[in-house]
């Protein structure tokens, strides 16, 4: 995450930064700084203030001694190498303060241009990834000749990860910026320019944007701007008239916060994944102190939606690094006296770090000697400050109150938890380890695939043709049981219509009495060991006139015959399917929903945070 704001023009920049960093808080509020270039009559050069925490600290700083200047950067931190302190917040300079950069995204290798870069002399004075951006780049800007536009384009050449970066430098009358993976939107004015993480940020100084694509670098001037690939070749970027108010402008122009969160899984996913997966290895890094040899056992405890992605970690774990795990739900959890010790890892996972339940179970299994491991989407939430350890999902900020980009990201995570597990405690050979680590990285590919025009459209068709139906089966087998139980609980929440979730072969024993020719049954049925015996269930549906809804892998055009209706979902490995598929169930129940005039965003009796027992 990160918020990111740049001005070029003939307003004074601080007032255009801070009240750019305000609509952008939402994305990150570990610290706020600001980089001006000071007019001649004050003396030139690039003035810095930063500091520790809201951007309130630093805005009532700025507001008691002003930094007067018409060029300007800015910066809102969601930290993620180095504590939230005023030297770690952004932007960073070089030592002679000629350089400035901003930077939001994540430098994988990081660690390597750092040690090459001390060995040829730099000092650093932060630990973030981010410093070495700075000083990469006055090293290049001395070597071509004082082009700084150049010398970014040179030096992110060297760099592997995501980046929205912005640069300015003290004797140069231009920001140059540069996206890949982290979003950027230009804003262009009448003899100034902007640039941000996020529409809202601009919306008060003008209307004419331009949304860089990924591999985007673009040079502002007072009157205009230039923008070039990578590799240096112009390209040409429409500037679109943006008319949303500005509440959809917060939604980026999608109806709904669920509909642009299901949108945003493509670069959730990215942010979970990026950093962590060394595929020359086999090897996962996580950035946790957990020794992995100090637990027997393993209990995830979550709520709801969480749950159901500690239930993938359960067969994910126990397939890949052979540990027992048992999952339990929050609210139960604390209340059966739960056999826990010095022996067991508790891993709880929750979206808010927040929910009641999940954080007093944290408390219980800490009680009693465990380890405690979190998996969790806000930072510095209740959870974080209590856990001995935090994966953190970097899902970004969830406002629909159903859960979409947590989930596909809770369960990432979990994945990638199970492969370190497994790569340390020696149960996952080098071959396979790079199967699954190659696998994972596709995801967000798959799941942008997911979301082709096409098939959000067949799945909106399906899903009006059943919209009016009273109740709904949701089933699947092995990995993707939960993925029916996910499936059931989205258009529960969202619909009012009852669902219900279960294992494919659980059917015959009770819920088959449901099955009519009114009933919807939605079968998980994409590619895996146990597609075979999931088909027989299509079948036991079919005898009984139920209406078979499955989801297949692409160009199975032989199970197709079994089903009403089919939704394809692109191939993806087994043991990442859960991920894939749940974006077409989560389709799935928008669609109903919002053919039945529901408020999704909004749903009857539910809360986004739920800090009540
Ligand atoms: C459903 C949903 C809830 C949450 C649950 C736990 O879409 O969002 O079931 O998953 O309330 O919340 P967190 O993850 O914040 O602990």
């Amino acid at each position: 995450m990160c918020g990111i704001v740049g001005y070029i023009g003939a307003r004074q920049a601080q007032d255009v930064l801070v009240s750019g960093l305000a609509k952008l808080e939402y994305r990150g509020y570990d610290s706020a700084g600001v980089a001006i270039l000071q007019s001649e009559q004050d003396g030139g050069g690039i003035e810095v203030r930063k500091k520790a925490g809201k951007l309130a600290n630093l805005a009532g700083e700025l507001q008691t001694a002003p930094l007067l200047g018409t060029l300007g950067i800015g910066h809102t931190r969601w930290a993620t190498h180095g504590l939230p302190n005023d030297t770690n917040a952004h932007p960073h300079a070089t030592e002679d303060g000629q350089i400035v950069i901003i930077h939001n995204g994540i430098i994988e290798n990081y660690l390597t241009l750092k040690a090459a870069l001390m060995q040829r002399g730099h000092t650093f004075k932060s630990e973030t990834d981010s410093e070495v951006l700075a000083h990469l780049i006055e090293e290049k800007y001395g070597q071509v000749g004082g082009n700084l536009y150049e010398a970014v384009r040179q030096a992110l050449g060297e760099v592997r990860g995501a980046y929205g970066i912005v640069v300015t430098h003290a004797n140069h009358r231009e920001i140059v910026a540069a996206r890949t993976v982290s979003p950027l939107v230009m804003g262009v004015g009448e003899g100034e320019m902007f640039l941000a993480s996020d529409v809202p940020a601009l919306l008060a100084y003008t209307r004419q944007m331009v949304f860089l694509h990924d591999g985007d670098m673009v040079v502002l001037h007072d009157d205009g701007f230039r923008v070039t690939d990578l590799a240096g070749n112009e390209v040409q970027r429409t500037i679109e008239h943006i008319d949303w108010d500005a509440e959809a402008a917060e939604k980026g122009g999608y109806d709904t916060y669920m509909l642009k969160e299901i949108y945003e899984q493509p670069t959730a996913l990215t942010n979970t994944l990026i950093g962590r997966l060394h595929d020359d290895s086999g090897e996962v890094n996580l950035d946790i102190n957990l020794d992995p040899s100090s637990f027997k056992r393993i209990s995830i405890i979550a709520c709801g939606t969480a749950y159901y992605a500690g239930l993938v970690g359960e067969y994910l774990i126990e397939q890949l690094a052979r540990i027992p795990v048992e999952v339990d739900v929050a609210s139960e959890y604390r209340y059966r006296n739960p056999l826990v010790s010095e022996d067991t890892l508790a891993i709880v996972i929750s979206q808010s770090g927040e929910t009641i339940d999940t954080l007093e179970a944290l408390r219980e299994a800490k009680k009693y000697g465990a380890k405690t491991l979190g998996v969790i989407n806000a930072k510095g939430s209740s959870m974080t400050r209590e856990l001995d350890d935090t994966l953190y999902i970097h899902a970004g900020p969830e406002i629909g109150v159903a859960s979409t980009k947590a989930y596909t990201a809770m369960v990432s995570a979990m994945l990638l938890l199970a492969l370190w597990l497994a790569r340390a405690r020696g149960t996952l050979d080098e071959v396979k380890a790079k199967e699954l680590l190659h696998a994972a990285r596709e995801l967000p590919r798959l799941v942008e695939e997911a979301l082709s025009p096409e098939r959000v459209e067949n799945i909106k068709r399906v899903a009006e043709k059943y919209a009016h139906s009273r109740d709904y089966l949701f089933l699947g087998r092995g990995v993707n049981a939960p993925t029916a139980l996910e499936g059931a609980l989205k258009l529960k929440e969202i619909s009012y219509i009852h669902a219900e979730g279960y294992a494919a072969g659980e059917m015959k024993h009770g819920p088959i009495a449901l099955i009519d020719s009114d009933l919807p049954v939605v079968v998980v049925a994409t590619e895996s060991r146990l597609l075979e015996k999931t088909i027989s269930n299509v079948q036991e549906v079919r005898a009984r006139a139920g209406k078979v809804i499955a989801l297949l892998s692409d160009g199975d055009i032989e199970n197709a015959q079994h089903a009403d209706d089919v939704i394809y979902v692109p191939r993806s490995h087994e043991m990442v399917s859960p991920v894939v598929n749940v974006v077409a169930l989560q389709l799935l129940s928008y669609f109903t929903a919002t053919a039945l005039g529901k408020d999704v965003d909004k749903p009857r009796n539910l809360a986004k945070s739920v800090t009540v027992e």
